[in-house]
């Protein structure tokens, strides 16, 4: 099956230098090879080009908004291109701003598509309740189109709308949200899946129940948005963010295996490695379990495939 693959190598999402190398870290690691192995016709559109905005003074505590506003859009437009040639598509960020562009572009081309934000952090703060001003904490608050009236207009951003409705996001692993956050969650009826409802349910429950709640037809186009921090840090210690008490690449591998299953995974977004952080060891521990997981969304099993050959 066809899989087009893009490099979204963001990085003023947030404050460390280092997550811009990670479709290369990731590509280095042998990931297109061995997605390759387990069935995949990949074509490879190379990385989004970033030029830099000079500068991009805050709006208000918000760090880069020009900067992101472009990547944003200019990620949108390949991975739209590339969902109308492959079908499918696998973007490597970045940090997880990365997810503005690549829903948008995933909205153009299936707008009844449901969106799984797997990750140990919401990432729905607006531009007002943001603490750290990063934008790498905002951007499912920029594509849902009910936070629209609370979302101020930044410099920029001009050419970006909403294009999902709340009840198309479910979130699996959260662990760290902010007060802000939980407000907005609450306040719209989201359906947030924590590491709790995980330890309460398993994660097989969890996953039924968050694809339940966003697509309870089970019809629907599925944008897994998997941020590395989702994981445990001994699993993916080379991120940003670290939160420990994450799921295990056991966990992650059943989540990918079933939505394998369904068929209708139709984008992948993996974000947050940053191969700045932690020593070699720790770079390439993250680089294979994330490896790992990935193959497992696109066709790899634990209970072993005889090739095609
Ligand atoms: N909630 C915090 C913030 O707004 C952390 C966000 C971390 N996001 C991430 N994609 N790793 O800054
Ligand atoms: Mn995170
Ligand atoms: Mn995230
Ligand atoms: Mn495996």
């Amino acid at each position: 099956r066809k899989l087009g693959v893009v490099g979204i190598p963001i990085s003023k999402g947030q404050r460390r230098n280092g997550t811009e190398k990670g479709p290369q870290t990731l590509r280095d690691g042998g990931l297109l090879e061995r997605l390759r192995k387990f069935g995949c016709e990949i074509t490879d559109h190379g990385d989004v080009t970033l030029d830099c905005i000079d500068d991009d003074i805050p709006y208000g505590n918000v760090k880069n908004p020009r900067n992101i506003a472009m990547g944003s859009l200019r990620a949108a437009d390949v991975v739209e291109k590339c969902l109308r040639t492959e079908g499918r598509c696998l973007a490597i960020g970045g940090d997880h701003s990365m997810a503005i562009g690549t829903i948008m572009g995933h909205a153009r081309v299936q707008p009844d598509m449901v969106v799984l934000w797997i990750d140990a952090h919401a990432d729905i703060n607006t531009p007002l309740t943001s603490d750290s001003g990063n934008m790498h904490g905002m951007p499912l608050a920029f594509v849902a189109e009910e936070l629209a009236p609370f979302v101020p207009p930044l410099p920029g951003w001009e050419g970006i709308q909403p294009c999902i409705k709340v009840e198309q996001i479910a979130w699996i692993g959260l662990r760290d949200v902010d007060p802000g956050e939980r407000k907005i969650i609450e306040k719209f009826g989201m359906s947030a899946f924590s590491m709790h409802d995980v330890d309460n349910n398993g994660i097989k429950g969890i996953l039924k129940k968050a694809l339940d709640a966003v697509d309870p037809s089970g019809t629907k186009p599925i944008h897994v948005s998997f941020d590395v921090d989702a994981m445990d840090p001994t699993h993916t210690p080379s991120t940003g963010t670290p939160v420990g008490g994450g799921l295990s690449v056991r966990e992650m591998c059943f989540i990918a295996e079933e939505l394998a299953l369904t068929g209708r995974l139709t984008m992948l977004d993996i974000a947050e490695v940053n191969p700045n952080i932690g020593d070699p060891k720790d770079v390439s521990h993250t680089v294979s379990s994330t490896i790992d997981v990935a193959t497992h969304f696109f066709g790899h099993r634990r209970q072993g495939f005889v090739p095609a050959n």
